[in-house]
């Protein structure tokens, strides 16, 4: 991708509405919500794209500063989101997500370095990432950005 035409900085008010939208075309296959909704249906009436949506919402209520869009002219293309720990000196990448026709160009690896910089900035001395098992882009990605694997979940639910 070329750089110069590319701007990665902090994400506005006016953002939000993209990000929910580029999340929800991005995470369709990768999204546990989905796989929720596959599985057991609706339930209270919101889908997994209003929940997932809204999952991008509370990352920018609870940490502004660390969120981050990837930008090129007035199009955005990307985004990342980063939570803080304080007490515990540690950073989280909650979200993240590139459309469809930029990826694969290198934009998520920088998106993760920029997300990274802002932690080591921040003091933090641990940056966290996860994925799906499913999520064979992530498996490659992050560990290629230097993050190791720790450990795998299995996720249970069931209707009540
Ligand atoms: C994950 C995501 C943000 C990556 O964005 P991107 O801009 O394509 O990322 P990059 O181009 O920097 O890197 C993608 C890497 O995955 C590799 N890749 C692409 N398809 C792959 C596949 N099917 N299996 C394994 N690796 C794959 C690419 O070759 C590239 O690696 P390389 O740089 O070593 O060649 C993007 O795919 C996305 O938005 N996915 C949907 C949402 C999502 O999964 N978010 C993360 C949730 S944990």
């Amino acid at each position: 991708m070329d750089e110069a035409s590319l701007l990665i900085r902090p994400c506005r008010d006016s953002d939000l509405p993209h990000l929910q939208r580029i999340t929800v075309e991005s995470f369709g296959s990768v999204a546990l919500e989905q796989m929720l909704e596959h599985k057991f249906g609706l339930w209270n009436g919101r889908d997994w794209k209003a929940r997932k949506a809204a999952h991008i919402d509370e990352d920018v209520i609870a940490c502004p500063e660390g969120c981050f869009v990837a930008e090129r002219g007035t199009e955005i293309l990307g985004y990342i989101t980063v939570r803080i720990d304080r007490a515990n000196l540690r950073g989280r990448i909650p979200n993240m997500a590139v459309v469809e026709s930029a990826r694969g160009l290198g934009l998520g690896r920088r998106l993760i370095q920029h997300a990274l910089d802002f932690m080591r900035g921040e003091g933090l001395k641990l940056a966290q990432i996860e994925t799906m098992a499913s999520n064979a882009i992530g498996q490659h990605l992050y560990p290629s950005c230097g993050f190791e694997e720790v450990a795998r979940q299995v996720h249970y639910a069931m209707k009540l």
